[in-house]
């Protein structure tokens, strides 16, 4: 397979639409998996390259294989399949259905997607497999499935790199740890916030250098590090005691 072509899956979001975007620019063919495929078309039809948008039931795992097998047939395989779902609620009495939607989707979806395009690598005898993680799975957090299911993802990928090794097969797996951007905009705080072209630019960046782990922008990096070495009993108030309301 000569012509690069990528999969992503979860393409309706912003971030995903500049990612699109910027691997179209480069002549990237792609596949846009979406759960609303007709608000995808029109953007599809911007973009300066070859692209076919197919539908999303993340909530079926069956389903969302089946889907993904269909494509990677019908496109002759890919060089890139890059996860961008995710799903993410906040509710302080914890009510059981959010929680089980996002463990459907952040979960059971994310490793049904995950390891249906590794077999389908291994079957090709290449390729990378991406995904728009968070550094909210590097501890727990008030969205407690939220965050429990990045950490989840977070394993996932590097289980699959580390049987990528075991089976000496070049298949990069490339874990991009998103910092808190909807957070850092919520807070009007430009020193944490990017510009989603800057954003997308450094996500593409990290996979064609193959990297195993990124964090997205660079500098939260620096909250990542902070987060892994709080000590539970700081980084417990950081996140439960509620904010006194300023008079
Ligand atoms: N935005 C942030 O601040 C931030 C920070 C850290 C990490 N992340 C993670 O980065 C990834 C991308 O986030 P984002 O901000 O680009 O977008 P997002 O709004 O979090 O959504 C990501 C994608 O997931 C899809 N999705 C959600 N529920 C779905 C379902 N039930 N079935 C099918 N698709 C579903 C969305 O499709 P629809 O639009 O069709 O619902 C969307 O394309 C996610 O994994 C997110 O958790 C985001």
């Amino acid at each position: 397979m000569t012509q690069a072509t990528a999969i992503i899956v979860g393409a309706s979001s912003h971030l995903s639409r500049e990612l699109a975007k910027q691997l179209a620019d480069q002549q990237v063919e792609l596949a846009l998996f979406a759960q609303d495929v007709e608000s995808l078309r029109e953007f599809a039809s911007t973009l300066p390259t070859k692209v076919q948008v197919f539908s999303l039931q993340i909530e079926q795992p069956s389903a969302i294989i089946k889907q993904l097998e269909s494509v990677w047939h019908d496109l002759g395989g890919a060089h890139l399949v890059l996860v961008n779902t995710g799903l993410n609620s906040y509710d302080p009495e914890l009510p059981w259905l959010p929680e089980q939607d996002i463990i459907d989707v952040n979960v059971r979806g994310f490793a049904a997607i995950c390891n249906t395009a590794f077999r389908l690598f291994r079957e090709q005898g290449y390729g990378q497999l991406a995904a728009i993680n968070s550094i909210a799975g590097l501890r727990g957090g008030p969205s407690v499935a939220y965050h429990a299911s990045k950490a989840f993802a977070q394993n996932y990928l590097e289980g699959l790199s580390m049987h990528a090794q075991r089976l000496k097969l070049p298949i990069t797996i490339t874990d991009i740890q998103l910092g808190l951007l909807d957070k850092a905009a919520m807070q009007q705080s430009t020193l944490w916030l990017a510009p989603l072209p800057q954003v997308a630019a450094q996500i593409i960046k990290a996979m064609q250098q193959g990297k195993r782990r990124v964090y997205v922008t660079k500098r939260w990096c620096l909250v990542a590090w902070l987060t892994k070495l709080l000590p539970e009993f700081i980084y417990n108030t950081r996140h439960w005691k509620p904010k006194k309301s300023k008079k």
